[in-house]
């Protein structure tokens, strides 16, 4: 928790602000989610209704106790606002994890998503062990290339035709920290910056 915005493990009655939430942003998260190539495209309400939310928790509680998976909800004064999602969490010699983020166009630009991940990375980098985290964004994705430029991740290069979204394989811009980079919690870095 930092100020008003917290983030929590999903539990299953977040089904419904969950499913209330993507279906009223479709526009606005769609043109940035990846998906597998060749599969038929679902209607987006079926893909975010209720029971959709369930059958991704039970997935993603699998995946979490295998030690892949660490999916949090992103809360503002208590109601779920968005998503924050560790995946591709590789130990060994790596000890690395990537992160995948949304939140709801209504709480947009207030600095909330820089919050939330601040607070996820701090707990990877620290309390789960992990060494390293990146995120790798679509160059057109001003917001959040912001993101992680107002938290201080570093640039790492371009990854041509990286993921499926939209119909296409798109370059994605690569942003890493490691807890090197941590010489205090990430999410102060964000004091005095507007919007925090
Ligand atoms: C990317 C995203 C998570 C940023 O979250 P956020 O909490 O709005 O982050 P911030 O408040 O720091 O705003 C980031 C930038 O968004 C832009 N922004 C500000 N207000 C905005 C608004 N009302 N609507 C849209 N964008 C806005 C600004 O460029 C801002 O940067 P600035 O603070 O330097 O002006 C959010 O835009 C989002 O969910 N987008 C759709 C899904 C997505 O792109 N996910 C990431 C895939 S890599």
């Amino acid at each position: 928790m930092q100020g008003d915005v917290g983030v929590r493990p999903f539990r299953l009655r977040d089904a419904q602000p969950w499913s209330e939430a993507r279906i009223r942003n479709e526009d606005w998260l769609s043109p940035w989610e990846g998906r597998q190539p060749g599969l038929p495209d679902a209607p987006w309400e079926e893909g975010h209704s209720p029971g959709a939310f369930a059958a991704m928790l039970r997935g993603m509680r699998r995946e979490s106790r295998a030690g892949r998976q660490l999916p949090f909800a992103v809360m503002v004064n208590g109601s779920l606002v968005g998503q924050v999602t560790v995946s591709n969490v590789v130990r060994g010699a790596f000890q690395s994890a990537s992160v995948g983020y949304w939140v709801d166009r209504e709480v947009a630009g207030r600095g909330v998503m820089p919050t939330a991940l601040g607070l996820v990375v701090d707990h990877c980098l620290t309390v789960v062990g992990l060494h390293r985290i990146e995120a790798n964004i679509r160059p057109e994705n001003g917001p959040s290339l912001r993101v992680v430029r107002k938290l201080g991740f570093r640039e790492e290069g371009l990854h041509p035709r990286f993921l499926f979204i939209d119909g296409g394989w798109r370059d994605h811009l690569s942003f890493a920290v490691t807890v090197e980079d941590l010489t205090e919690p990430m999410v102060s870095r964000l004091v005095g910056l507007p919007g925090q």
